[in-house]
């Protein structure tokens, strides 16, 4: 049997190479083609990323939990293919002028042998690293009440417990376990870095609210995306959308909690317009320091992030992207510190 190959080493496959790889079945969409025979998109996710692969009809999957393997139909087969870990035979392929990626074989492997929390992506930084910074972020909150109101939040009514593991998003940036401590920790400490300089620069701002904003700005995902076996967005986050979801969330905190007032509308004004422009999906621009620090800061933790993603897929030789449409541009690879 040929080698087992991690997805990102299958991406730096060419054109007609075989592979083989395991990783978790995270998406299957059944289609019909033109004759209406039915055909899968589906998507297998490992640590390093995700493969986006043709099923054609036809394709034999294999079902092997239990030692035996035997055929089985995806359509009708009694369980749930997603969210098991698969191995998968594929060659490359293309299709106008972009890889494609074509599944000939899948395996459902044992999955006790092969269990799918081995194959989720998780943040690259170290769990308790996340969570001390977290921890220092709120102590650091030097009004007594709003340090209270946070520690209730996270704390009392139990936010922590999905907080530290959710995803900040589907594929974009951060769409793995704990992305959203990740991205709202890095959000929280660019954003402070920004402030204390503009502080000394002779700008007010309020520290406290910089943090206690960044840290909740996009909690409304808990409730816009789930979180396993990948990432994926949920009805709410389609019909609502985490801005508004999130601000919903924290208003019943400020109730149950009351907190003051004046506090409420200046971190309710920071989530409603933590993305900047109203076709971004905020119903108000940011209007504060602390909401414009928390928009920027928010925004270049995404970017960069996305220029990460992109050039950690790519082989080292490739100095630009594609185009990028989300970001209406392309990412170049720049020079490394001299
Ligand atoms: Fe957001
Ligand atoms: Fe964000």
């Amino acid at each position: 049997m040929k080698q087992v190959l991690t997805i990102r080493d299958v991406k730096q496959l060419s054109k007609n190479s075989d592979f083989n790889v395991i990783g978790i079945a995270s998406r299957l969409t059944r289609r019909l083609d033109r004759n209406d025979n039915p055909f899968w998109d589906v998507s297998i996710t490992d640590a390093g990323g995700d493969l986006d692969g043709k099923v054609w009809s036809g394709t034999i999957w294999w079902n092997q939990q239990g030692g035996e393997r035997f055929p089985i139909d995806p359509d009708n087969c009694g369980f749930k293919i997603e969210g098991m870990t698969l191995g998968v035979i594929g060659r490359v392929g293309d299709f106008k002028d972009q890889l494609q990626y074509t599944f000939t074989e899948l395996f459902i492997l044992d999955q006790e042998k092969y269990p799918p929390e081995n194959y989720t992506k998780r943040s690259p930084v170290k769990p308790e690293i996340l969570e001390e910074h977290f921890k220092n972020l709120i102590a650091g909150i030097s009004y007594g009440p709003l340090k209270n109101f946070m520690d209730a939040v996270f704390f009392k009514h139990g936010l922590w417990e999905k907080y530290h593991i959710w995803p900040a998003a589907v594929t974009l940036h951060h769409a793995y376990t704990s992305g959203l401590l990740e991205h709202s920790v890095s959000v929280a400490l660019g954003a402070l870095g920004m402030a204390k300089h503009y502080g000394d620069f002779k700008i007010p701002v309020n520290l406290d609210l910089i943090t206690a904003g960044a840290l909740l700005h996009d909690i409304g995902k808990i409730k816009a995306y789930s979180n396993s076996p990948a990432p994926k967005v949920l009805a709410p986050g389609n019909i609502i959308e985490h801005v508004t979801l999130g601000y919903g969330m924290f208003q019943k905190f400020a109730e149950l909690e009351n907190l003051e007032q004046d506090l409420n509308f200046a971190i309710s004004h920071i989530i409603l317009s933590h993305h900047g422009r109203r076709e971004y999906g905020s119903p108000v621009l940011p209007e504060t320091p602390e909401a414009m620090i928390v928009s920027a800061a928010d925004d270049i933790d995404f970017k960069l992030s996305y220029w990460k993603m992109q050039f950690e897929s790519l082989s080292p030789d490739v100095e630009i992207t594609e185009f990028l449409p989300l970001i209406e541009r392309r990412f170049w690879r720049g020079i490394p510190q001299k």
